[in-house]
Parts: C-alpha cells; sequence; structure tokens
C-alpha cells in the first residue's frame, strides 16, 4: 500500500520521490506557482503540494481545480520554508481522478453542524468530522486494549432479543409482518406465534442480561455493539442508535466496579490525548476552549464519590432554582447531574446508591429496604456517561423486583436460573460511547460524533 499522507508528513525522506493521493481543501495561485493543500482524512495536517506552471496539464488541470477535487500527485520531497510543516511535495505530475460539479456543497468556509447533517455522506471531508472520527476509532482501540490487557473476553451480546433489559419498555419491534395484515389470535390480538422467530422481538436496548452469562461463566466480559432506545427524546445527548460498552464482572461488588470504572475511563481519556494529539489541539482551538485541560484534569485526578442521599442534599442547598424540583426519590435530570459534577465537586462524580423505585429491576437491594447498589458516573457538560450497579444475585430478592416491575419470570426463566446455579455477586456498567467521544472533543450535540445519527424523524443514508 502508498503510505497515506500522515505517513508521508510524519516520516517521508526529504529529497525522495514520493505520490499522494487524496482531495483538494484548497488551492492558492500565485504568480509562477500552485499550492494545493491535499488531504486524505488520515490526520488534521494535509501536505502542501507545490505545482509550477512548467507542469504537464498545468492550465488544464491545476488551474481549474477547486475544492473537493481528488487528484494523483507524483512528485518529490522537498523541506517546506512554510510553518508548521516539515515537508512539502514538489508536483512533477497531476492527474485529475474525479472533479467536482458546481454544486459541491463544501466550501473553504465553515459550514454549520446542522447543515452538515444533511450531508452526511460529504461531512467527513470537513476537518472537523474527520477528526471526531479519528478520536472515534482510537477511543474504540484503546477500550478494547483496556479489556484485553484485564483479562476481559469481548462478548458479542445478540442485537435482536426477546427481554427488556432495562424493563423500561422502550423497543423497536423487529417483525417480518406486514403491516395491517398480521395474523389474529382468538382473541383478537396480533399472533406473536406466527411471526419470525415465533415469539415477539425487538432490538436490544442493552447487552447486560446476556453480559451477565458471560461473567457467570468467564469471570470477566464486556460487550462493545449497537444499541437501540425508542425514547423520544430529542436532546443533544441522546440517540435512538447508539453504541454502548457494558464490562460485566463476577465476585465484584459495588466498590470494585467503581474503582474498575475509574481506571478504564482514565485509560481510554489517556490514551486519546497521546494518540489524538494534533486533532486534540483542533478540539481546543476550534471547538470548544480548554477541552483538553479539562479531560488532563479528568486523566489525572481521582474522582469524587457520593451517595444519591448526599446529592440530592447538597441540591437542595444548591443556591438556584432547577427546572425540574428536587426531593428525595426524585430521578437527576440533567442539570442536577451538571450541577454536581461541575459546581459541587468539579470533576467527575460517581454518584451511588438509587432509590430503588427509579432504577431498573435488576440492581441488587440495599439492606435499607430503600436504595439499590446502583453507580451513575457524571462527568462537566454531559452529565450522565456511565450507569452500572451491583446486580441481584439473589433469586427471591430478584422475584419481588420482576414482579414490582410487571417483568413476565417465565420470559426471563434464564436470567432468573442463574440465580440458582453457581449464583455469586456481580457487577457491571454501560458507558454511552458516543458521550464519552462528545466529552473529549467538546462537540456540543451528540449527532456529530456518530458517522449516520438515528434520531426521532430521521435515518437516512
Ligand atoms: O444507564 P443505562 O440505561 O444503563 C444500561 O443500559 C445498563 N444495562 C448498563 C449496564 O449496567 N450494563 O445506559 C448506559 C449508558 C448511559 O450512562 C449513557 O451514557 C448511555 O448509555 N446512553 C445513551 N447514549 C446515547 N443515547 C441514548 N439514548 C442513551 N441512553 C443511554
Ligand atoms: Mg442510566
Amino acid at each position: 500500500m502508498r503510505p497515506l499522507i500522515r505517513e508521508l508528513v510524519a516520516s517521508g525522506v526529504v529529497g525522495e520521490a514520493a505520490e499522494a493521493q487524496g482531495w483538494v481543501r484548497s488551492v492558492r495561485h500565485s504568480k509562477g506557482v500552485s499550492f494545493i493543500d491535499l488531504v486524505d482524512g488520515s490526520s488534521m495536517a494535509g501536505i502542501q503540494v507545490v505545482a509550477n506552471p512548467e507542469l504537464p496539464g498545468y492550465e488544464e488541470v491545476v488551474r481549474k481545480l477547486g475544492t473537493g477535487c481528488a487528484i494523483e500527485v507524483q512528485g518529490a520531497l522537498t523541506e517546506s520554508p512554510g510553518k508548521g510543516q516539515r515537508v512539502e511535495l514538489a508536483a512533477t505530475s497531476i492527474d485529475l481522478i474525479g472533479g467536482v460539479e458546481d454544486d459541491y456543497p463544501l466550501q473553504k468556509k465553515r459550514h454549520g453542524f446542522e447543515f452538515l447533517r444533511t450531508i452526511a455522506h460529504l461531512r467527513p471531508r470537513t476537518n472537523t468530522l474527520a477528526a471526531v472520527f479519528r478520536v472515534r476509532n482510537e477511543a474504540a482501540a484503546a477500550i478494547h486494549e483496556f479489556f484485553r490487557e484485564n483479562g476481559f473476553v469481548w462478548l458479542h451480546a445478540p442485537i435482536i432479543t426477546s427481554s427488556d433489559a432495562e424493563g423500561a419498555g422502550e423497543m423497536f419491534r423487529v417483525s417480518t409482518f406486514e403491516p395491517g395484515s398480521a395474523p389474529k389470535t382468538e382473541a383478537g390480538e396480533t399472533d406473536w406465534s406466527q411471526d419470525f422467530f415465533g415469539r415477539e422481538t425487538h432490538l436490544t436496548v442493552s447487552g447486560q442480561l446476556e453480559a451477565e452469562i458471560g461473567a457467570l461463566s468467564m469471570s470477566r466480559v464486556y460487550t462493545f455493539g449497537p444499541t437501540f432506545r425508542a425514547e423520544n427524546s430529542n436532546t443533544a445527548r441522546h440517540l435512538a442508535e447508539f453504541w454502548m460498552v457494558e464490562p460485566e464482572l463476577a465476585f465484584c461488588d459495588l466498590d470494585g466496579l467503581a474503582e474498575l470504572c475509574e481506571s478504564f475511563l482514565k485509560h481510554v481519556l489517556g490514551r486519546i490525548l497521546e494518540r489524538c494529539s494534533e486533532d486534540m489541539d483542533f478540539f481546543d482551538q476550534r471547538i470548544d476552549k480548554g477541552v483538553r485541560a479539562r479531560i488532563e484534569h479528568v486523566v489525572s485526578s481521582p474522582f469524587e464519590r457520593m451517595t444519591y442521599t448526599e446529592a440530592i442534599s447538597r441540591l437542595e442547598q444548591a443556591d438556584r432554582d432547577f427546572e425540574f424540583p428536587v426531593s428525595w426519590g426524585v430521578d437527576l435530570q440533567s442539570e442536577h447531574e451538571r450541577h454536581l459534577t461541575e459546581e459541587v465537586v468539579g470533576r467527575p462524580l460517581v454518584v451511588t446508591d438509587y432509590p430503588e423505585s427509579i432504577k431498573a429491576f435488576y440492581m441488587y437491594r440495599n439492606d435499607d429496604g430503600k436504595t439499590v447498589r446502583a453507580l451513575d458516573v457524571l462527568v462537566p457538560r454531559i452529565g450522565e456517561i456511565v450507569g452500572g450497579s451491583q446486580r441481584e444475585h439473589r433469586e427471591g430478592v430478584l422475584r419481588e423486583r420482576m414482579a414490582a416491575s410487571d417483568l413476565d419470570p417465565e420470559r426471563y426463566w434464564w436470567y432468573l436460573d442463574l440465580r440458582r446455579h453457581g449464583s455469586v455477586p456481580h457487577a457491571g456498567f454501560g458507558l454511552g460511547f458516543e458521550r464519552v467521544v462528545q466529552f473529549v472533543t467538546g462537540m456540543a450535540n451528540i449527532r456529530d460524533v456518530i458517522p449516520f445519527p438515528r434520531v426521532p424523524g430521521s435515518a437516512e443514508f
């Protein structure tokens, strides 16, 4: 394979012949010479191509190049007199591989992110989106790396499921029935037994229940895949399709889980700082001033811990009016979460032991009978980035919780069965992958950190 522009720029040898392929980011003609800023998406920095009028086809090709044209350049690497670049490519030939039509929507100027969402097929050609997707890629690699180094097995949880892992009923149906002509039972209800899987099925909201199977056999596992939620949340931090990372550990309690979570997040953020330095400079200067320092601070300082009960009293003491009033028993809203992590502690905060009534059925019930061993990690600007818990591994208590959540124990027979055979304390959490990419890049909207966002009313591309 030919070297990418990133490789040429980093380690190309001055004086040697080289070739580059990519898209023109900008072109500037001055007397007697043209400068082309050529990028291929492998790094923020492109390579500067220098073209002289003696070049074959100079008038027909080079003078007519515009932003977005795809070209192939042959030439020699020379030392660059320009600031901020080590080498440039003195062209001996330039071929136009793909021109652009007059209506090419990307120009050198900055475009709004909302507009860019309408051209998701072209937006990765912008500096910002390409940088986001490179960071996203490094984040994914760092996640797998952390788990591999710590003895976790990557378990591929199913995407089509017949259980509701969160018990919240926010699922997309999977069916091959034609709308309007689904077979009916004698009682007049849809007869799902005749559907493709012989039962009602949905897209999964979480791979946790399957991850628990993995943990109770292989001790440490994680899932990392797409999850789906049919909640009608039109916010800057919700997607209908997002990726979740869900480690699950046997013989682990809430304290062990909180420790793991902290070292895991620090590893991932630290690796991004290390490996995406150039992109982080860009985010720091152009997208969110101070984001690099914020992430460095997270990596180097211990996370704070607080119970839900303490968090509520801190919120009650806060000298401000929240849109959603606070009292013991309410779920924390984004404004509360942000107040706690940004104003009260000024760093990531692990909130534990939430009221049973606002958390999912599978969380371990504390001895007080009213709270569960839940854990949420809150970070500045985002709020909740991780949600997890120690799991209820006592069959009797689990049955009670399922009944209270109106879940049919027959459907979850295998989940209950795990509590009957070799059941042990175990715990796990879910990290919203896009939220971590949002946090580290400072991007304001979660729709701009996933290549093809799915949100209410939109599923193009
Ligand atoms: O807190 P949640 O709902 O927890 C679970 O699903 C557990 N089963 C995880 C586990 O214990 N294995 O979701 C986990 C994380 C949230 O903290 C948030 O970061 C992210 O997933 N998340 C979303 N991200 C984007 N769009 C949405 N609609 C999200 N819903 C949750
Ligand atoms: Mg949650």
